[in-house]
């Protein structure tokens, strides 16, 4: 294949705010159909990135759309029959996270790609973001230590000018009618991810989860922590409750130097970058060393911009001209450790991975965490 040709399945906030922007610069790629339920959905994101196709069932762009490869932007809780109607049709497959809302919906999705040879790689974009590489290289050269520990801490209230996409009220809006979750399944599928990729497997999670408002039907606040492989802890506070402007931030304490990567905006946008400070001392010394505010939009966006690098990458593993970098078995992976978190915020204990146990019903589970907060 000399130009992958793409189809999206899903047109909602996933396609408008963070890939559709760059669809015209693709190289090596280009989108030709997009599917969405709601027929308003596909026509806006085809008239307005200049798409050939949409569908309003995506087994028509399936069985239509002479496609390569797909990306899978549906909610979470209908990865699997997207993914696995797509690769029965031959089609390689970027699935958004969460990969799914269970380990056992991973496995299934993994060995139908495998069966039908076709690609499957979970969105995890941090993974492409210019400071998010350049962190994972100034840890591997071991320039902070070791890593004793590290936080992770995002959420808060969106900045609306920035975004066309649903306000972090309306992202959890649909969720109350599907099985899938709020912030561990939205945030803590990130963040597991880049831990793993930056300090190693997993161990050990606990969780408290919170379904902080009576409106609202999964949780919506949450802590987790993580024991890793390495002896590293790691505590991951998510949540979209907080009323304080949106932060995301990350900082490992090494040994010998804290690296702290924050957010310059909101981290979804597809230029939206990350500064990088290393914190030295005693006496506090404090460099920076952020990849990115290159001079040029196209510069920044090629260097730094992480969902174009992802589905850039994507579709030079398509072509056979790179391995893939993120597989389905790190979708697997996070998905084990986001139910772990479910299932320790349920019971109050920690969890142990490999997960050992049947994953709960998640509805009954999120029943449970409201009732404890919300006496009816
Ligand atoms: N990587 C990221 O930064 C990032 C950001 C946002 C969302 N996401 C992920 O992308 C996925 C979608 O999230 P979103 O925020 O775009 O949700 P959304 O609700 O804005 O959009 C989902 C779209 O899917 C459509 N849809 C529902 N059922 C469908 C079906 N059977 N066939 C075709 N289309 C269908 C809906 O009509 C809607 O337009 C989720 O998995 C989410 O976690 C990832």
């Amino acid at each position: 294949v000399d130009r992958v040709r793409l189809g999206f399945i899903g047109c909602g906030s996933v396609v408008r705010v963070m890939f559709g922007p760059f669809f015209r610069d693709l190289r090596g790629a280009e989108v030709i159909a997009v599917a969405d339920t709601d027929e308003a959905s596909a026509r806006y994101v085809k008239q307005l990135y200049g798409v050939p196709h949409a569908y309003t069932d995506y087994r028509d762009l399936l069985a239509q759309a002479p496609v390569d490869a797909v990306v899978v932007g549906t909610p979470p809780h209908l990865h699997e029959e997207h993914v696995v109607a797509a690769a029965r049709a031959g089609k390689h497959v970027l699935c958004e996270k969460p990969m799914a809302t269970t380990v056992a919906a991973c496995r299934r999705m993994i060995a139908a790609c495998r069966d039908a040879g076709v690609l499957l790689m979970p969105g995890f974009m941090k993974r492409f973001q210019g400071s998010m590489l350049r962190a994972h290289e100034l840890v591997e050269r071991g320039d902070l230590g070791r890593v004793r520990h590290a936080r992770a801490d995002w959420g808060g209230i969106g900045i609306p000018s920035l975004r066309t996409g649903p306000s972090p009220e309306m992202r959890l809006a649909w969720k109350p009618v599907t099985p899938g979750g709020g912030v561990v399944h939205d945030l803590f599928s990130h963040t597991a991810d880049l831990f793993r990729w930056l300090l190693g497997e997993v161990t050990l999670v606990g969780a408290e989860a919170d379904v902080t408002q009576p409106k609202r039907s999964v949780d919506d606040a949450a802590v987790v922590t993580c024991r890793h492989r390495s002896g590293t802890t790691s505590v991951h506070v998510i949540n979209y409750f907080s009323r304080r402007p949106w932060r995301e931030c990350y900082e490992l304490d090494g040994e010998s130097a804290t690296l702290q990567i924050r957010a310059t905006g909101e981290s979804w946008i597809s230029t939206h970058g990350f500064e990088l400070t290393l914190f030295e001392g005693p006496p506090p010394r404090a460099t920076r060393i952020t990849p990115n505010e290159l001079e040029a939009f196209d510069l920044e966006l090629r260097q730094n911009g992480q969902y174009l690098r992802e589905l850039e990458h994507f579709c030079r593993a398509v072509r056979g001209e790179e391995p893939l970098r993120v597989t389905g078995e790190d979708g697997l992976r996070t998905a084990e450790l986001v139910s772990a978190a479910y299932i320790s915020a349920w019971r109050g204990a920690k969890v142990a991975i490999p997960l050992q146990e049947d994953e709960p019903d998640l509805a009954a589970l999120f029943t449970d965490l409201k009732a404890r907060r919300h006496p009816p």
